[in-house]
């Protein structure tokens, strides 16, 4: 019994210590993905950055529609993130762990408030949404 207790709490240690795994696919020449997994590194997560020039097959693969894309495209555990999503979301999906899709940021809005988009000097007003299995999105979170 002490031994597996002692097993049971090395486990748990070991856990607690994995960073979470996200692949990201990309264009090699896209700056503000490059940026946008360098907030996520920041953020505690780990990243495998997938150079991909034919990203229309990767939205397609994981079925990703025209109004929901952006440029890159990350999947943690068996969701998908859209462009340019702030890590504090994923967290919190990977937390609350509900039965959808992913979550995505379409298009690419600009503002301080937009990781790997601070291209201008103010905040933008964004959704992130998410998207269920069906194709469907609806407000995930909203940014101002
Ligand atoms: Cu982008
Ligand atoms: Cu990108």
């Amino acid at each position: 019994m002490k031994y597996l207790i002692i097993i049971l709490s090395l486990v748990s240690l070991s856990c607690g210590t994995s960073k979470d795994k996200i692949s990201v696919y990309m264009s090699p020449t896209c700056g503000c993905c490059k940026k946008w997994v360098s907030h996520l590194q920041d953020n505690g997560f780990e990243v495998e950055s997938i150079y991909e020039n034919n990203m229309r097959s990767i939205k397609t693969k994981y079925k990703i529609s025209q109004k929901n894309t952006s440029c890159h495209t990350g999947i943690i555990d068996s969701y998908f993130i859209e462009g340019h999503v702030p890590a504090s979301d994923i967290r919190e999906l990977l937390e609350k762990n509900p039965d959808v899709a992913g979550l995505t940021v379409p298009g690419m809005p600009a503002g301080t408030n937009v990781p790997g988009m601070e291209t201008i000097n103010e905040k933008a007003k964004y959704d992130v949404l998410y998207v269920r299995k069906d194709g469907s999105s609806a407000v995930w979170k909203h940014y101002n």
